[in-house]
């Protein structure tokens, strides 16, 4: 029997201003995205902006539905936006934030399990890692060099292959 371990590094600011410039802005547009979420059932609006290698912007809010499961997050809103718009162009940088309408939102929040499968097929093909910023509308930032990190062991299209041979 051997024992293995998956860890990984990621940055934790104190505030947006301690960001550089650019991370700085793409954080603070992905603040006020929140506000166009379409989010009336959990009243919890997450905003998503994307900086791709073309240097355009893609953003994403989630879109909820009165039949529940209908609902998509922000970050697969904006993922499905940026494949169609700008095709196989990677993601260099998301950042994405939160604005919960009925607490505080000052602590960050990380992507859910199907956001972050969709996140490591972007990453596949694209060949491109997405560095990932996480906040709330205000208080600590989190930097994450690759989403893949957020997602151990995971389960990728290699394995379905086709032939036996
Ligand atoms: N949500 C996102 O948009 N992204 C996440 O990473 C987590 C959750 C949305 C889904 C739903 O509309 C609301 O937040 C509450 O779960």
């Amino acid at each position: 029997m051997q024992k293995a371990n998956i860890n990984f590094d990621y940055e934790i600011y104190h505030s947006i201003n301690e960001l550089n410039s650019t991370d700085q802005e793409l954080l603070e547009e992905a603040r006020s995205v929140t506000s166009i979420a379409y989010a009336p059932y959990s009243d919890f609006q997450v905003g998503a902006v994307a900086l791709l290698s073309n240097g355009k912007k893609v953003k994403g809010t989630n879109q909820e539905n009165a039949s529940f499961p209908v609902g998509i997050c922000a970050e697969r809103t904006l993922l499905a936006s940026a494949a169609m718009i700008h095709t196989n162009v990677p993601i260099i940088t998301m950042a994405i934030a939160y604005n919960n309408l009925n607490a505080k939102s000052d602590v960050p929040v990380s992507p859910c399990g199907m956001c972050r499968q969709a996140l490591h097929e972007y990453e596949n093909r694209t060949k491109n890692p997405i560095r990932i910023i996480l906040s709330g509308m205000e208080g600590k930032v989190f930097i994450i060099e690759s989403a893949s990190f957020l997602l151990p062991l995971s389960f990728s299209g290699d394995v379905l292959t086709k032939s036996i041979d």
